[in-house]
């Protein structure tokens, strides 16, 4: 018979097995066992909120990838936001809200040194993200640092009804630019150029995608911060401006097989227009996190900023949402609410 134990007890969602394509049920499954208490300069965080990023996708590879490897048998790496239930840490108080790397779990004991104190003033989602470290944030650098977007620029965002991509089409906007969105899907080109105010949207399944990059975009681009690659990213090297930018966030079309990245076949354009491709990410620009948080809760504060959500409810929800970044299955920032 298990000790009894009158610790909470914490739900997590651990990696049955490496994912080769396309993640489902088969490589999760959900454990339970008493939250560890927190050593010396640590603490228990009750996880509010999840959030679910393509990055999560790339580490669960059986070799290395962009990112770090989640061992079979461990907890899924993801970023979340949630309150302090238990402190050994001076300074540190029950109640406290944070963000940290909780991982895909009901209650996370990390040292202090991993989180951060948020303002409970708003709501914490918000942390993940127009304020996120993987979604706000990183739309800004790309778009200000990166793309170095101006006034005036005509600028195409692909996956630009997802997380980023919603955020950096809503940046360039606010920046000026005249600013195209490249989603899948009619009900999302209607977000793009409704809620979202852009001044076109293409729907790459539905349409002949170079065929109305050219009507909206006789001229060409200037910017294109691309979040897909493959086909997308050919298409828009074709269409690049002299002195144009591409931006290179992440090319999620390709991380299900990435033992095959189709790279792009016409960067000669780079060369015949004096462009340049740029990848990059987020804490490439740690320096700039202040500024860009500043300038993020101002916009949002203006409502000049939005950041739809699409809550997924319960901690066994996490593999499903965490597939559906992948079949297109939201719009703005997908989260799991454990
Ligand atoms: N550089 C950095 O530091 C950094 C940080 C965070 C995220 N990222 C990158 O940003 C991108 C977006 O991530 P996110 O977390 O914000 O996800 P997201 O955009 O909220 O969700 C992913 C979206 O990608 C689209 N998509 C999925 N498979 C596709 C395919 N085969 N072809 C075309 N579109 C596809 C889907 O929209 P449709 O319905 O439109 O297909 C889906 O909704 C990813 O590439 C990610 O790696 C980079």
């Amino acid at each position: 018979m298990p000790a009894v134990t009158n610790r909470p007890i914490n739900r997590k969602v651990v990696l049955v097995a490496h994912v080769t394509r396309m993640v489902g049920p088969e490589h999760f499954r959900i454990e339970e066992e008493p939250a560890r208490e927190p050593g010396e300069g640590e603490v228990v965080v009750k996880t509010d909120t999840l959030s679910i990023d393509a990055f999560i996708r790339t580490s669960l590879n059986d070799e290395e990838g962009l990112h770090q490897q989640v061992p079979v048998g461990a907890a899924i790496v993801a970023l979340g936001v949630g309150r302090v239930v238990e402190s050994n840490a001076p300074g540190w108080d029950v109640g406290d809200a944070v963000s940290g790397p909780l991982c895909a779990q009901t209650y996370a004991t990390l040292p202090t040194a991993m989180l951060q104190k948020i303002d409970p003033a708003r709501p914490l989602s918000t942390y993940l993200g127009a304020l996120g470290l993987t979604t706000g944030l990183t739309a800004y650098m790309g778009i200000r640092f990166v793309g170095e977007v101006k006034a005036g620029e005509t600028v195409l965002v692909s996956g630009a009804a997802g997380a980023v991509g919603c955020m950096a089409a809503q940046i360039a906007k606010v920046l000026g630019a005249r600013v195209i969105g490249l989603a899948g899907g009619s009900e999302k080109s209607a977000f793009l150029t409704g809620t979202l105010g852009l001044d076109g949207a293409i729907d790459y399944k539905g349409e002949d995608v170079d065929k109305r990059l050219k009507a909206l975009a006789p001229d060409g681009i200037d910017v294109f911060f691309d979040n897909v690659g493959g086909e997308l990213l050919d298409i828009a090297l074709d269409n690049i401006r002299e002195r144009g930018r591409v931006v290179i966030c992440g090319a999620i079309s390709q991380y299900n097989d990435q033992k095959h990245v189709r790279g792009p076949s016409l960067y000669l354009r780079l060369a015949e227009r004096h462009a340049r491709m740029e990848g990059f990410t987020v804490m490439h620009f740690a320096q700039h996190y202040g500024e860009a948080f500043a300038q993020l809760g101002q916009w949002l504060a203006e409502g000049r900023l939005t950041m739809p959500e699409q809550l997924e409810h319960g901690i066994d929800a996490f593999p499903g949402a965490l597939r559906k970044l992948f079949e297109g299955g939201n719009i703005g920032k997908m989260l799991v609410k454990p």
